[in-house]
């Protein structure tokens, strides 16, 4: 097929070669980036007195008639063109004739195709932000929901000490807060414009790269044409950023997967998030949040091929570059997909206080307090973890728990032991004790719920 880059050569490569080197089966999806950035460079070829205005005019009627038709089916990609930046520009001029051969006067596919995917990123990234804003309201509502609900809090999935469900969701909540705020900063350096950097070097022509950003909403223009046409540390920024979002998720997800499980019973998932199984009848199984687990994987994995594309390229533009957009795409699409599932899962999950207060009554999860309440009686921290331990020792003896065993035996391992030793070990006071800030007493996790509220009002919603 002949080429709109037919010059030194024939334009004419083998059928194998094309669809090797074609990338317009996955870069279709920016040609709403792509027209608008044309649009713009119409807008500032004619300022400049490159075009004429009626050339631009055209220009401009044919873009939107193109994008008219694209967006309603009229018009269909042709798989024949090799991207979408020679699709436009080829209907173009094949739909107003010769000036539709102007446009590209000044710029080059390489600070074009670097344009369309900040353009595009940049609007993903502002649905982001949305998306991960409904995420931590969901949670701060069920946060709302079970503020008092009591539940062994872990470490090395061994229980540790008495929290409030509220306080281990708001936790979550603050990982969204800072990956919004991750998604935030990574925005304001993607949201330069490399447009007029040409094919590396610049041009002759007396062009305003500014005014071109400007119409297309950016707030400076990359300071290096050959850095403008290289960069795609916006797409590793942002790729990272997503990647770190499924951290969180994944991690969650794995809890709501054990805490669902009938080794914990702490948690239902509604029936609209759990599949059945072909074979055993009993099953519900958290498949939403397995995927959404599963799926980190993959994320990681396309920041990772990113990555390595990138590593050792030489200035300025490479056709390794072409190969950012898959990765791209296909880490956009998956996270948008899991945060899109997690939101009514997490929102329709039910949690189950009795059963997570059960799982704390055993496993003798105030014993810290045990140790404090002897601190209180004037030993030494050291000492009283020793003696605290003993009494959890005698207890597993016994068959009982610390609320449980007598105030002879606890006199028997230490005489500064007294009866209002029960109402400090009671878990609802340990809970309420740990005022320190951003502590799990009720208290602390109210200040938390009013700090999430007002960072996400501060939050500009762009979708
Ligand atoms: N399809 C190409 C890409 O995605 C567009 C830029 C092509 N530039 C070039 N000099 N061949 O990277």
């Amino acid at each position: 097929m002949a080429k709109l880059w037919q010059g030194v050569t024939d334009g004419v490569t083998s059928k194998v070669a094309d669809d090797f080197n074609s990338s317009i089966s996955f870069d279709s999806r920016m040609f709403r980036e792509d027209i608008s950035g044309s649009v713009a460079h119409a807008k500032m070829l004619a300022k400049c007195g490159i075009i004429s205005e009626e050339e631009k005019n055209g220009i401009i009627a044919g873009l939107f008639g193109i994008l008219e038709d694209l967006e309603s089916g009229a018009l269909a990609i042709d798989p024949e063109c090799e991207d979408i930046h020679m699709f436009v520009e080829q209907v173009l001029t094949e739909r107003i004739g010769e000036s539709g051969k102007r446009l590209h006067t000044a710029r080059s596919r390489n600070d074009q195709v670097a344009l369309d995917l900040r353009l595009y990123l940049r609007r993903e990234t502002d649905s982001f932000v949305g998306l991960l804003k409904r995420a931590a309201e969901t949670l701060v509502k069920k946060a709302e929901e079970y503020k008092t609900a009591v539940m062994p809090g872990y470490t090395h999935l061994q229980r540790a000490q008495p929290i409030l469900f509220s306080h281990h969701l708001l936790a979550y909540c603050m990982m969204l807060l800072r990956d919004i705020d991750r998604l935030c900063d990574c925005r304001e350096r993607l949201n330069v414009s490399p447009i007029g950097s040409c094919a590396l070097a610049g041009t002759t022509y007396k062009t305003d790269r500014r005014f071109e950003a400007e119409l297309l909403g950016f707030s400076d223009v990359c300071r290096n044409s050959m850095d403008g046409v290289s960069d795609r540390d916006f797409a590793l920024e942002l790729l990272s950023g997503i990647s770190i979002v499924m951290t969180h998720l994944s991690r969650f997800c794995e809890e709501l997967i054990l805490w669902s499980s009938w080794e914990f019973k702490f948690v239902r998932l509604s029936d609209d998030f759990t599949t059945g199984s072909s074979i055993m009848p009993q099953k519900k199984n958290p498949d939403m949040a397995e995927l959404i687990r599963g799926k980190t994987g993959r994320v990681f994995g396309d920041l990772m091929a990113l990555l390595t594309v990138l590593k050792g390229l030489p200035l300025a533009y490479n056709k390794d570059m072409q190969e950012d957009k898959e990765a791209v795409f296909d880490a956009v699409d998956t996270v948008k997909a899991c945060l899109t599932v997690f939101v009514p899962m997490i929102s329709e999950m039910k949690a189950l206080p009795e059963n997570m207060l059960k799982a704390a009554q055993t496993g003798f999860i105030n014993a810290t307090d045990l140790a404090d309440y002897l601190v209180r009686k004037g030993l030494p921290f050291r000492s009283a973890y020793k003696i605290a331990g003993q009494a959890v020792a005698r207890c597993e003896e016994l068959g009982c728990v610390l609320e449980t065993l007598s105030i002879d035996e606890y006199k028997a391992l230490c005489d500064k032991f007294d009866s209002d030793l029960y109402a400090d070990i009671d878990l609802k006071t340990c809970v309420e004790k740990r005022i320190s800030e951003g502590g799990t007493s009720l208290g602390s996790v109210e200040e938390q719920i009013k700090y999430v509220k007002e960072k996400l009002s501060e939050t500009e919603d762009n979708i």
